[in-house]
């Protein structure tokens, strides 16, 4: 099979990008390890930057995001039993929208079968080859028969796990990391939220976050040992834990139920540079995870396949190599701040023992100041909503 570019992944990173080169009359053919109904099936998080919403708009797979999701002006932030809003309208003239990862996905998968697009899930063993020369290909195997696609560009949008970031030299390849000494344990309830804004709560138990899918979808998340046992956790000792980390008014109004999800994630800040080896090109979790508290994951996803749609479309319109060439620097940028922005939230708001009791007055009064200074309130709200493309 010959195509112009071999995307390794069905994720958000590379349907999006399947769809945005599809629009510009580029061909592409994505291949992914699992199946789709597993794909689809993934519960991840939901906030989404001004960006990205205009991104999907561009995909023009927005219709359903814009009938079901939620703007947010602005989010809460807890401490002390107080609760603080961030007003994002008002201090930076936008907002966020809330609407799941796992619907994105499956609009773009609709959009992508609703214009043929090419995606053969179930693909194993997909190997990159040629990425250091003009003609690179993909191999896989399905159904126990080997195939070939030869392409003019490999997009590894394969996420942390997969096969494109390893087939960069070892030498070439530089990574950063940071691991947190805990994990989040998220429930999704099929209940009313708790608020009708997010609320990111730092408490002496832990961190806590109240979120939703919609108006009777919930998910809420506590800071946990990222070795814990979920068989630890049945749901009412979740829910008394949740309404003890909250501020009284939250914790009276939170309506509990039967979780419909439960699961334990890691926190880890994690760059790979560069994001381009010849002609492989990484977008998304194969370049960069964030912890979760900034909310940053798909949208630095988006952000990596808007510079990567926009490069691609360059090339092959206009034969310009330069969008192509600048690549990984110009997501690179956009990335450390998002990482910087996730780690401070994360370093602000969890409760990290190792720090003693200096660590913990310091967290304090950095979130008195964060309340009491527009600055400060502007700071967190221009990086919440999106810092520019
Ligand atoms: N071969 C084929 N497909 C693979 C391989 C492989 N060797 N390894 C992984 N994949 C597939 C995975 O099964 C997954 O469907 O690549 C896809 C990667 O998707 P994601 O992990 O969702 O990564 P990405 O599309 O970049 O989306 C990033 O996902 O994890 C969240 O917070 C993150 O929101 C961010 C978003
Ligand atoms: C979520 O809705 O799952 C969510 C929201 C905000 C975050 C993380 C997760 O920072």
């Amino acid at each position: 099979m010959k195509t112009q570019v071999g995307i390794i992944g069905s994720g958000p990173s590379g349907l999006l990008l399947s769809q945005l080169l599809d629009l510009q009359g580029i061909e592409s053919v994505i291949l992914e390890r699992q199946s789709r109904e597993h794909v689809m099936g993934r519960i991840r998080a939901g906030v989404i930057e001004q960006g990205t919403a205009d991104l999907l708009r561009t995909a023009q797979v927005h219709a359903r995001m814009d009938r079901e999701g939620q703007p947010h002006d602005g989010v809460n932030i807890a401490f002390n039993g107080e609760r603080y809003r961030i007003d994002f309208k008002g201090l930076t003239g936008s907002a966020v929208m809330v609407y799941g990862q796992t619907e994105i996905t499956r609009d773009l998968f609709e959009a992508r079968d609703a214009l043929g697009g090419t995606i053969i899930d179930e693909a194993e063993d997909v190997r990159p080859h040629g990425i250091d020369t003009d003609s690179p290909y993909l191999t896989y195997r399905k159904h126990g028969e080997a195939h070939r696609i030869d392409c003019d560009f490999i997009a590894g949008c394969d996420g942390f796990h997969g096969v494109s970031r390893q087939s960069i030299p070892a030498d070439v390849l530089h990574t950063y990391e940071k691991v947190y000494p805990f994990g989040w344990l998220g429930v999704l309830s099929q209940t009313p939220p708790v608020a009708d804004e997010l609320i990111y709560a730092h408490h002496a138990r832990g961190f806590a976050l109240c979120s939703m899918r919609s108006a009777t979808l919930s998910r809420y998340y506590v800071q946990c040992p990222v070795d814990e046992d979920l068989a630890d956790w049945p749901d009412d000792r979740f829910w008394d834990e949740l309404r003890r980390r909250l501020p009284d008014d939250a914790a009276e109004a939170l309506v509990t139920g039967p979780s419909i999800e439960k699961s334990i994630a890691p926190l880890r800040s994690f760059v790979a540079e560069p994001m381009r080896f010849g002609r492989l090109f990484l977008a998304g979790d194969a370049a960069h995870i964030v912890p979760p508290t900034g909310a940053k994951g798909l949208n630095l996803a988006a952000s990596d396949i808007y510079y990567l749609s926009r490069a691609l479309t360059a090339f092959y319109k206009d034969g310009q190599q330069a969008l192509l060439d600048a690549y990984s620097e110009t997501c690179l940028r956009r990335v450390w701040k998002a990482e910087r922005f996730s780690w401070w939230m994360t370093t602000l708001l969890h409760q990290f023992p190792e720090n003693g009791a200096f660590g913990a007055r310091v967290q304090l009064a950095e979130l008195d100041y964060l309340v009491n200074s527009k600055a400060a309130m502007t700071a967190l709200a221009e990086n919440y909503i999106g810092l520019p493309y």
